[in-house]
């Protein structure tokens, strides 16, 4: 596990990474980037994620299962007619992006990745325009601020907030505690989006959950640059609050619409996801 005491210089591994980046303590962008085999962590990430597959050695698992739920999801809002997305808490930039995905369905469409990882955006600069180019952006903003993502020029250059949009909130509000009220930020969001605009969420659970397992993975992300909140079912469906679900509702993350022949998932039990739709008349 890290150190506090770690020296915050860049570590061997990484000689290029920006002075503004605390390699000293694991962050949840780094650490998932370690999950899914990635190579944009560092030894504290490492540590970290290491401390947790003692007790979740599915992890890895876990993770790659979430972004396959990313990206059916991106598909089937794309298949809706959606040509405009909003990622928030996007992560590193990995395979299966969501401008791929969406732009797969319709090269015209647009996509602003919102991160509040330094690394995130550090790693965003220097990825290549090129098919993308006018059509995909990386902010660096916070979650927990509606106002300024959905201001920031970026965002009003490439989404047309008027028209349906679908928003991503995918692996990333259990960071947001309770006492920042998760449900009531997920409403200002909500109470801004065009009829016919979705919401995307994945969430972990702590329902039928090892307690000591949750207990492990809570008291890691403590030490890291943000908590980490388990929630149950109730919740996360109180999320979707004044949405339309998809079917096939909210489930475990590798049973929403899984493709066919694609067998059930050890690490299913761990995360809740599901689609809403901002219905036309509200
Ligand atoms: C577990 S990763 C999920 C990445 C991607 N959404 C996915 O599901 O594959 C969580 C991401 O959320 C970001 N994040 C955490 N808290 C955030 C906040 N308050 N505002 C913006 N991004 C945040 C982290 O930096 C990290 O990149």
């Amino acid at each position: 596990m890290s150190d506090p005491g770690e020296s915050a210089a860049p570590e061997p591994d990484r000689p290029d990474a920006p002075a503004a980046i605390d390699t000293s303590v694991a962050s949840p962008a780094r650490m998932y980037d370690y999950y899914l085999g990635g190579t944009q962590n560092f030894a504290s990430d490492r540590r970290a994620a290491q401390e947790i597959y003692t007790m979740i050695p599915e992890l890895p698992e876990i993770a790659r299962d979430n972004r396959a739920f990313l990206r059916r999801a991106v598909r089937t809002l794309a298949d809706a007619g959606i040509r405009q997305f909003v990622d928030i808490g996007s992560g590193l930039p990995t395979q299966g992006s969501v401008h791929e995905i969406a732009q797969e369905a319709d090269p015209a469409s647009r996509v602003v990745y919102v991160d509040n990882d330094p690394l995130v955006l550090a790693h965003a600069r220097t990825l290549p325009a090129g098919g993308t180019e006018g059509t995909t952006a990386y902010v660096a903003a916070d979650l927990r601020e509606p106002d300024a993502i959905f201001t920031h020029p970026d965002v009003r250059a490439l989404i047309d907030i008027d028209r349906p949009i679908g928003l991503l909130l995918v692996a990333v509000l259990h960071f947001i505690t309770d006492e920042e009220d998760p449900r009531g930020l997920v409403g200002r969001y909500r109470s801004r989006l065009a009829p016919g605009s979705h919401i995307a969420i994945a969430h972990a659970t702590r329902d039928d959950r090892p307690p000591e397992a949750v207990r492990k993975m809570t008291d890691v992300y403590k030490r890291a640059s943000a908590p980490f909140t388990f929630r149950t079912r109730e919740q996360i469906l109180s999320f979707f609050h004044g949405t339309h679900l998809l079917d096939p509702g909210l489930v475990h993350s590798p049973d929403w619409r899984r493709e066919p022949d694609t067998p059930p998932s050890p690490s299913a039990a761990w995360n809740y996801a599901g689609v809403g739709l901002i219905p036309p008349e509200r």
